[in-house]
């Protein structure tokens, strides 16, 4: 496992566990590039060529003088810069999952579908090991790519096929949590009982009412514990020489996040 929680920052010229090594971010005012040390890149302000002993905070110039700043790769670079397939979960629910189901280090998380990958890296970087499955080939195959990009490699295992399929071959109580976001997710909530150690936490993840209802009925009916729903919505504050107040922009409502804890 590549360890990226270095607090120095030096961990993210090491090369992973898979021989790769993990990308950083070259920064100039709103260009955000991602780029493995010892390679190449061409930008709008000439080629960036970043060596192998890069480090956060080091100035790289392009062949035509312009300067960029080195960055470390952080969570909610990811939402940013990982290549999109499914609807991507938003750093700020990734936030509520983690912190309703504590996920921490050590953890075994199984997660559907893996889409962009964006939450299965998250629980991944915050120690978790994930496995998740993913039923469109060419997603899966872009989540393992973005994987690579977000150091996890060898903490997420990307599997491709339809979970519902999947389920009768994982081993019994082998999970501390499950988290969905699939559209068919009630019929996957029936099986967490069975997956899950005892104590275990299901989060689920909806953009719709209907799906979510099924959620909650599925999770009442095989009587896992503490279910509960809420809505994911949030408002910006706007700080200007007029005054302070809520933004007059929509409030964004992003989806329900359903929580249940197999006691
Ligand atoms: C909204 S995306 C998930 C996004 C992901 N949570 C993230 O943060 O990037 C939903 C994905 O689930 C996949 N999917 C839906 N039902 C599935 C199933 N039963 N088994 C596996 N994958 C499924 C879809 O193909 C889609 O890519």
């Amino acid at each position: 496992m590549e360890d990226d929680t270095d607090p120095t920052g030096d961990a993210e010229t090491e090369p992973g566990d898979d021989g790769g090594r993990i990308p950083v971010l070259l920064v100039r005012d709103d260009r955000e590039f991602l780029i493995e040390p010892g390679e190449e890149m061409g930008t709008d302000l000439g080629v960036l060529d970043v060596p192998d002993d890069v480090e956060s905070g080091d100035t790289i110039p392009t062949h035509l003088g312009e300067a960029f700043t080195v960055r470390r790769l952080r969570g909610p670079d990811l939402f940013h810069h990982f290549e999109r397939t499914g609807a991507p979960m938003v750093p700020r629910d990734i936030g509520l999952v983690i912190g309703e189901t504590g996920i921490a280090r050590g953890d075994r998380v199984l997660d559907a579908g893996t889409g962009t990958g964006v939450l299965a890296a998250s629980m991944a970087r915050a120690g978790a090991s994930v496995v998740t499955y993913e039923r469109d080939p060419d997603f899966a195959d872009v989540a393992r790519t973005n994987m690579a990009l977000g150091g996890v490699t060898e903490d997420v295992d990307v599997r491709t096929g339809d979970v519902r399929e999947e389920i009768e071959t994982l081993e019994p109580s082998s999970f501390d949590v499950l988290t969905l976001d699939t559209g068919d997710a009630a019929s996957i909530v029936s099986h967490a009982p069975d997956l899950l150690v005892e104590g275990g936490f299901v989060a689920v993840y909806s953009p719709f009412i209907e799906s979510t209802r099924a959620v909650v009925e599925a999770a009442r009916e095989v009587e896992l514990s503490n279910v509960r729903t809420r809505e994911t919505i949030q408002r910006e504050m706007q700080f200007d020489d007029r005054g302070s107040r809520p933004s007059t922009a929509p409030v964004g409502h992003t989806g329900y996040l359903t929580i249940a804890r197999n006691v």
